[in-house]
């Protein structure tokens, strides 16, 4: 394991053991910190590299990616904010450790980030892996996200994000181009097993 801490996040960083594997970046949710998706990103990628930032914002001393006004109401010039200074730390790591474009897989504020970083730095990301994703911004510029793939996985009983809300997601990023799946399981907020299955399948297919 590396930890380093020169760049502008606190990240964890894990080499690739196996060459090709895209990198994932891994977003925790709230009160979750760099080491919380490393067994998830070594499950669903063995042998990936994986870059594992630990969000800045701190809820009641809980680590987040951007402010929040209350549940499900953000702060969207922190989010604006937040969404940049993660794509310049991606735009570092890459460099200090040699990484492809990575996929972001986010779990919660964490997949709400990604999906932000998405709609205004394109470029940092290779795709997106978005586990229980809602909509970060109202109203985000024009992008174009040609080609990129998407996968969102949503609960059907999640009482935190409403269905319409990550449909209206994942519409807007088909929208701007990019090749989204979006599945719906039985499950609540919480990660399952079937979450599991279905990103590393998704992940399987493009590597
Ligand atoms: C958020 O604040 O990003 C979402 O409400 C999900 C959460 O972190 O609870």
């Amino acid at each position: 394991m590396t930890t380093a801490t020169e760049l502008t996040f606190l990240h964890r960083y894990e080499p690739a053991t196996t060459p090709g594997r895209p990198p994932l970046l891994l977003l925790h949710g709230t009160g979750g910190d760099e080491n919380d998706l490393v067994p998830l990103g070594e499950a669903l990628s063995p042998g990936a590299a994986l870059l594992s930032p630990r969000g800045k914002v701190l809820e009641r001393g809980m680590p987040r990616f951007f402010r929040r006004l209350a549940e499900g109401v953000f702060d969207e010039e922190d989010v604006r904010r937040r969404a940049g200074e993660l794509a310049t730390f991606i735009r570092e790591a890459r460099a200090a450790y040699g990484l492809a474009q990575p996929i972001a897989v986010g779990f919660s504020n964490g997949a709400n980030i990604a999906a932000a970083v998405l709609e205004l730095h394109p470029d940092a990301l290779a795709g997106a892996v978005l586990l229980r994703a809602m909509t970060p911004l109202a109203a985000p510029p024009t992008v174009d996200l040609a080609g990129k793939p998407i996968l969102i996985v949503s609960g059907a009983a999640d009482p935190i994000i409403p269905a319409a809300d990550v449909g209206a997601l994942a519409a807007r990023l088909r929208k701007a181009g990019a090749d989204v799946q979006h599945e719906t399981l039985p499950a609540g907020h919480g990660l399952t097993q079937s979450d599991l299955a279905l990103a590393k399948n998704w992940l399987e297919r493009r590597t």
